[in-house]
């Protein structure tokens, strides 16, 4: 069968079965597919808006960038008080990026018209040994993964320009749980009660 024989017989299967229905009712709707009661407010200039499930969405996970951003924080405090040289460094880089991620989402609002409200992140994270803050690193980028892959899944139908920008979020999320993963793995490897093996698992994997 042609190329185009089999694009043409796709095209009549799909419409067949009613799967462009939701296409055809957005195009007559062009300009206002974003009917949240939010949006609909007397100063509207009839720019898109972001919906209020985005809104809420992005917000939460602001928060959670915060408090990723304090803990990370506390951990290089914890770290260089310990004089653990390179995890402090590490954290502290850790730390950085985590405001970059709130600022990207905050970023991503105002273009859409949406003046973010910041959430109050926790800020007080104590730490007793490097193995903890790793477990506890680990634990909470699992969360914000799981999060941020459940935010996606639930915007995925209703708006996809959102679900596309949080796909580079997924990613980060993923390649967190990974690194953190792969340092408790490590810390396996050694006795963690003895602190010149910590020490060592410090200065080798950071
Ligand atoms: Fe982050």
């Amino acid at each position: 069968m042609k190329k185009g024989d089999l694009t043409s017989k796709l095209y009549d299967e799909l419409k067949k079965r009613n799967l462009f229905e939701e296409d055809n009712e957005e195009d007559d709707n062009e300009y206002s597919d974003n009917d949240d009661e939010d949006n609909d407010d007397s100063e509207s200039n009839g720019l898109y808006k972001l919906g209020s499930k985005a809104i809420k969405i992005l917000t939460d996970r602001i928060k959670d960038e915060y408090t990723a951003h304090y803990y990370y924080r506390a951990a290089a405090n914890w770290c260089q008080d310990m004089n653990y040289k390179k995890a402090a460094e590490f954290f502290k880089n850790e730390a950085k990026d985590e405001l970059k991620h709130s600022q990207k989402l905050q970023e991503y609002m105002t273009d859409f018209n949406i003046i973010p409200e910041i959430p109050q992140a926790p800020t007080k994270h104590s730490f007793n040994n490097l193995i903890g803050i790793i477990t506890g690193a680990y634990k909470m980028e699992l969360g914000l993964m799981k999060a941020y892959n459940k935010d996606s899944l639930s915007l995925f139908k209703e708006d996809i320009t959102t679900f596309d920008f949080l796909t580079e979020f997924r990613e980060i999320q993923k390649g967190a749980v990974v690194e953190y993963n792969d340092l408790i793995n490590a810390s396996e490897l050694i006795d963690k009660t003895d602190k010149f093996q910590v020490l060592y698992f410090e200065q080798t994997y950071f």
